[in-house]
């Protein structure tokens, strides 16, 4: 399952990126807005640093000018997705640009049948929102299985890229799953790594190594 990182700090994704956990980026406008930064600027910083895809979104509503600004956003780099909102002009924006080329995430989708309009609209990446559905006492990962069992069914080369991730659980159950990626923001990859064992076997080990004196030198 490849990572992306769910943020517009650019400090965040350098870190994440020397460790090799980043496969990509998405943004969407909360977090550009949270960046305080112009979006065509912060975009290409990250567009820069990241060779994977980088999730732009459009904020027209319209076809056309989704369109438009999605030809503006794809060239900011090569490696722009652009994404566009999973409603009937957001697909109509995502079957011409597509076409043109350009990769395009189609996002805030919640349900399977949406998922499908999608991949026939010819997305390269499809955003399920798992928390937003968890949010409502709907399962999330659930929709995550529907979407993977019918795109297999069908051969849909769409890729599922699983949002709106709240907790390392989301993670390892998206891997389960067979999630072609899954976004989370840097706090939620960084907790991946703890476990009470983990701090509580190496509090052990440590106290046993001051006892006896280990030293490596
Ligand atoms: C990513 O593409 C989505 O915009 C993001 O995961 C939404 O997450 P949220 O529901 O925590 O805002």
């Amino acid at each position: 399952m490849k990572f992306f990182v769910d943020t517009a700090d650019i400090d965040a994704i350098k870190e994440l990126h020397a460790l090799g956990m980043v496969d990509g980026v998405t943004t969407n406008p909360s977090l550009i807005a949270k960046s305080g930064r112009n979006i065509l600027e912060v975009t290409k910083e990250i567009c820069d640093l990241v060779d994977g895809p980088v999730s732009a979104e459009v904020v027209a509503t319209e076809a056309g000018a989704m369109i438009d600004e999605g030809r503006k956003l794809a060239q900011i780099a090569g490696n722009i997705a652009i994404k566009v909102p999973l409603t009937w002009d957001g697909l109509r924006a995502c079957k011409v640009l597509s076409g043109e080329g350009n990769m395009v995430n189609v996002t805030l989708c919640f349900s399977a049948n949406q998922a499908l309009l999608a991949a026939k609209a010819g997305a390269t990446f499809i955003s399920p929102f798992i928390g937003r559905l968890d949010d409502l006492n709907l399962d999330g990962l659930d929709l995550i299985a529907d979407i993977r069992q019918i795109y297999d069914n069908y051969g849909f080369d769409t890729q599922i890229l699983a949002a709106s991730i709240r907790s390392a659980n989301h993670m390892s159950e998206c891997a389960k799953i067979g999630a072609d990626v899954a976004t989370a923001p840097p706090a939620v990859i960084q907790a991946m790594a703890d476990h009470v064992l983990t701090d509580k076997g190496l509090a052990t080990f440590l106290k046993d190594a001051e006892k006896a004196g280990i030293k490596i030198v």
